[in-house]
């Protein structure tokens, strides 16, 4: 099949590399000239494990290409996704103007089709709230009497292992109305998911909208609540990690996804909460279970700097009680494998120590970069995340970065100048912290 895929970003550029993977031919569109440049020249403008091999091989095959006008390829297409970015707007709502622009342009451009082509299928697959297709349809609809169908699709990908994710899915969700539409979406997705065994699923478009957001909103309400439980047994006495493999035994709860930690953050979960509250707001619908699990989120971003403050006994509220200290800090990104820092918990904790007058040194696989941009001098960045430790009063982790579950903590303590870590991730058990002469202090266990 040939689709369009318009919007480079981290949603467009998967999509169209995993449907080059998939034998199809892609043409992917963006009206940013230095993007599409480099796209072309081989160099993704996200990271994402995988992703740069498949851009590489698909665009020298000839079944990936990427164009700044999207007349370029809509005469031959089956499809064309819309994958724009929807910015979250003041007041919590996703901004659907990038969305519904698309949407003209390719109304515009219908007139380029063969008059007896079949209809144009235009797939949203940007997280876009309910009711956003018959608003899509109706800004094409203003631009051409050609005919098409506007489907939701929305993708379900995590950043990290995106690429795995689209070619082995659980489930495709497709909102749509026609079974030509239908046949269309089984043929783009039908490949990847013989071989993985997801489930197809077609629904109205408005289910598909809304599944997106709920599945992103139950997860959230997930993690939000394993870490009040985690603060519970810190009170207790208790172990989350015996608690989580309580509970996750239970096949109706599950064991993904419960790891406790410093709070989530990522360009997903906290836009999406609150697009969604923002519906249930309009429809006189307030979900309340949402909003505590963003509040108990908001707390848990504190949680590691709340730890540090009590060891260090900073309640008096001098004005830099941590004045001459030095911190090291692993881990930036929102979690591991990627560079993204939007509503990183590490940026807060950064800023919690810096107002207690503190010096962080900060390490990080991808993220150092986007870090230096956005925090300049304010910390310092060290050339390796062993380096970090010296001289440090105490290791901070905020990122489950693998290498650094690896560590060799007998040389990470001897680095320090003193045995202390506080871990947001619980990369290693207390007990054998204990033994082996730290201070410990993790999330929802007792050292
Ligand atoms: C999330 C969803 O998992 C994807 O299914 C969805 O497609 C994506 O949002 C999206 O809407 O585009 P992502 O934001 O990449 O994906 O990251 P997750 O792996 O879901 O992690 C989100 C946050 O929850 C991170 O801060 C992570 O550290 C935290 N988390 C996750 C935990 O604290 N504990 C866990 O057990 C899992």
């Amino acid at each position: 099949m040939q689709i369009l895929v318009i919007g480079t970003g981290y949603v467009g550029l998967v999509a169209a590399a995993g449907f080059a993977e998939a034998g199809h031919r892609v043409l992917g569109i963006d009206n940013d000239a230095g993007k599409i440049a480099k796209i072309r020249e081989g160099v993704s403008p996200i990271y994402e494990p995988g992703l740069d091999e498949l851009l590489a091989r698909h665009q020298a095959s000839g079944s990936l290409a990427f164009s700044l006008d999207l007349s370029d390829g809509i005469a031959a297409a089956d499809a064309a996704f819309i994958c724009v970015g929807t910015p979250q707007s003041e007041d919590g709502s996703a901004d659907l103007q990038y969305v519904l622009s698309v949407a003209g342009a390719i109304g515009s451009a219908m007139a380029l089709r063969p008059l007896d082509a079949k209809p144009l299928v235009v797939v949203d697959k940007s997280t876009v709230p309910v009711g956003t297709a018959a608003r899509v349809h109706a800004a094409i609809a203003a631009k051409t009497d050609r005919p098409f169908e506007v489907v939701s699709n929305p993708e379900f990908l995590r950043e990290g292992c995106a690429i795995d994710d689209f070619i082995r899915p659980d489930r495709v969700v497709v909102g749509c109305r026609t079974d030509h539409a239908a046949a269309v979406m089984k043929g783009l997705y039908g490949k990847f998911l013989e071989a993985s065994g997801g489930q197809w699923l077609r629904m109205d478009p408005p289910s598909a909208e809304l599944t997106k957001y709920a599945a992103n909103a139950m997860l959230a309400l997930r993690i939000s609540f394993i870490n009040e439980i985690a603060g519970l047994c810190e009170k207790v006495g208790a172990d989350v990690d015996f608690v989580k493999q309580g509970i996750g035994s239970d096949h109706r709860i599950g064991k993904f996804f419960l790891n406790p930690g410093p709070g989530f953050g990522g360009s997903c979960f906290p836009k999406d909460l609150q697009a969604l509250l923002k519906v249930g707001r309009e429809n006189a619908h307030p979900l309340r279970a949402l909003e505590a699990t963003v509040e108990a989120n908001r707390h848990q971003k504190q949680v590691l700097a709340l730890k540090v403050r009590a060891h260090y006994d900073c309640a008096s509220g001098a004005p830099a009680p941590l004045a001459g200290r030095r911190f090291a800090l692993w881990g930036l990104a929102f979690k591991a494998h990627t560079d993204d820092i939007r509503e990183a918990m590490s940026m807060e904790l950064i800023d919690s120590l810096a107002s207690l007058g503190a010096r962080v040194v900060v390490h990080d696989f991808e993220a150092m970069e986007n870090v230096k941009a956005k925090l300049g001098d304010r910390v310092e960045y060290a050339a390796d995340f062993m380096e970090a430790c010296r001289g440090a009063d105490a290791l901070l982790i905020a990122t489950e970065w693998p290498q650094y579950a690896a560590a060799d903590l007998e040389k990470v303590g001897g680095l320090l100048k003193a045995k202390v870590m506080f871990d947001g991730r619980n990369l290693f058990r207390p007990e054998a912290m204990k033994a082996a002469g730290w201070t410990y202090h993790s999330i929802g266990r007792v050292t």
